[in-house]
């Protein structure tokens, strides 16, 4: 057994998360997470007579059939009597949802979006992601010194200016020794041989097509001061690409929330995370698999024995998936609330790929938010 910096190849990368956390955390404001014809907002499990929002749709007749399938998509309990409620949103004057996103373990910061890590309608629960079910997966561009370009690396849009990967996808001989440049970003990719990307689902038969994906080009990438190539630990693998134009944000193309502080790592424990990626030998579009966070004492022991040293800045994670999907540098995705939160970069992770008892190691996200913090510029 070897260890390896995961790189991907030539065409490739990304990530996937998902996580079947199943839900509804009690929140102050809400205690549901309320589906909405304008997608999920918190809301409040009460009866429905008592939901302007769901009478208002309730009073126009005839209901429209995918009115009905919200309402029933949002009953939440049975009283005794009967009588059914509803998780209700909860919206301002202007009649729009509100997502807390402190309370939602998200941060917020001038420089970062105020929307971020929507979950779109569906989420598929296949191995092969929707079209836009993640749109903040990104992969890094290269040159090489013959001009023949090639994406290797994943990476994560956090706004419209700044993506985020693994510092050995972003820092000179770390990427490889023969001289490859990172360039570009592409964004809104989902099959890698088309563009532009059209989905087909059935039933309803129905055909769903992206803009064109947006390749942007680099304008400074900042790599973490204290990452050294060399340390088997691979300890503080984090870059920041600051992008020369601002990604057009879209249905397609959308950052993903980055957690706070308090998002530690034994809240992480046990969830349900996704990664995702163009990896696989099997398919050219963004596959995914679900990812169990380990116990980080556990995965410390195991991996000490082979001399590799993981500090708590890092994540221990194994894929539920007999095939690799996730490419370097690109997110462990967290689904929290009905917000996808960042919760980690790929870093590197056993040969071969996946190998049953050896987990992926990631870089911590909310153990940098103080640098990524200082390193965001306007
Ligand atoms: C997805 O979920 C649907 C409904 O729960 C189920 O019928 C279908 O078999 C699932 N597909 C996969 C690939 O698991
Ligand atoms: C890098 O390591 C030095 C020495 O441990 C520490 O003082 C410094 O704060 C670290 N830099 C960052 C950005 O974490």
């Amino acid at each position: 057994m070897g260890f390896y910096l995961v790189r991907g190849t030539l065409l490739a990368v990304v990530v996937v998360c998902s996580v079947t956390l199943s839900v509804a955390a009690a929140q102050r404001q809400g205690d549901c997470s309320s589906l909405t014809r304008n997608g999920r907002v918190l809301g409040q499990c009460i009866p429905v007579r008592d939901c302007e929002y769901f009478m208002g749709i309730l009073t126009v007749t005839p209901v429209s059939q995918s009115d009905r399938n919200l309402l029933r998509d949002n009953q939440c309990n049975r009283q005794q009597n009967g009588n059914v409620n509803v998780c209700c949103p909860i919206l301002d004057m202007d009649g729009v949802g509100q997502a807390n996103r402190d309370s939602l373990g998200a941060l917020t910061h001038p420089l970062l979006p105020h929307e971020c890590g929507g979950v779109k309608w569906q989420r598929s629960n296949d191995t092969e992601a929707k079209i836009n079910e993640y749109p903040w997966l990104a992969l890094i561009e290269y040159t090489k010194p013959s001009q023949e370009k090639l994406h290797a690396c994943g990476g994560v849009l956090i706004s419209e200016r700044y993506v985020l990967t693994a510092a050995h996808c972003a820092s000179g001989s770390a990427i490889s020794s023969e001289g490859w440049r990172v360039r570009a970003v592409r964004l809104g990719e989902w099959d890698t041989l088309t563009n532009p990307d059209c989905q087909v689902s059935h039933a309803p038969e129905k055909t769903e097509c992206a803009p064109p994906y947006q390749d942007v080009l680099v304008e400074e990438i900042i790599v973490h001061q204290n990452y050294s190539m060399d340390a088997g630990s691979q300890t503080n693998d984090i870059a920041m690409i600051r992008l020369k134009d601002v990604a057009q944000i879209n249905n397609y193309v959308q950052p993903i929330c980055l957690p706070n502080k308090q998002l530690r790592a034994d809240e992480l424990e046990d969830l349900v995370t996704e990664v995702g990626g163009w990896q696989a030998k099997s398919s050219s579009r963004l596959k995914k698999s679900e990812v169990i966070i380990e116990s980080i004492e556990n995965c410390q022991r195991q991996y000490a024995a082979q001399n590799i040293h993981i500090m708590a800045s890092q994540l221990c994670g194994s894929a539920k998936s007999n095939e690799c999907h996730g490419n370097s540098g690109g997110p462990l995705m967290l689904l929290k609330n009905n917000v996808y939160l960042l919760g980690g970069l790929l870093s590197f992770g056993p040969v071969p790929c996946p190998s049953t008892g050896w987990p992926d190691i990631y870089t911590r996200v909310a153990s940098y938010i103080d640098w990524i913090h200082s390193n965001l510029k306007a």
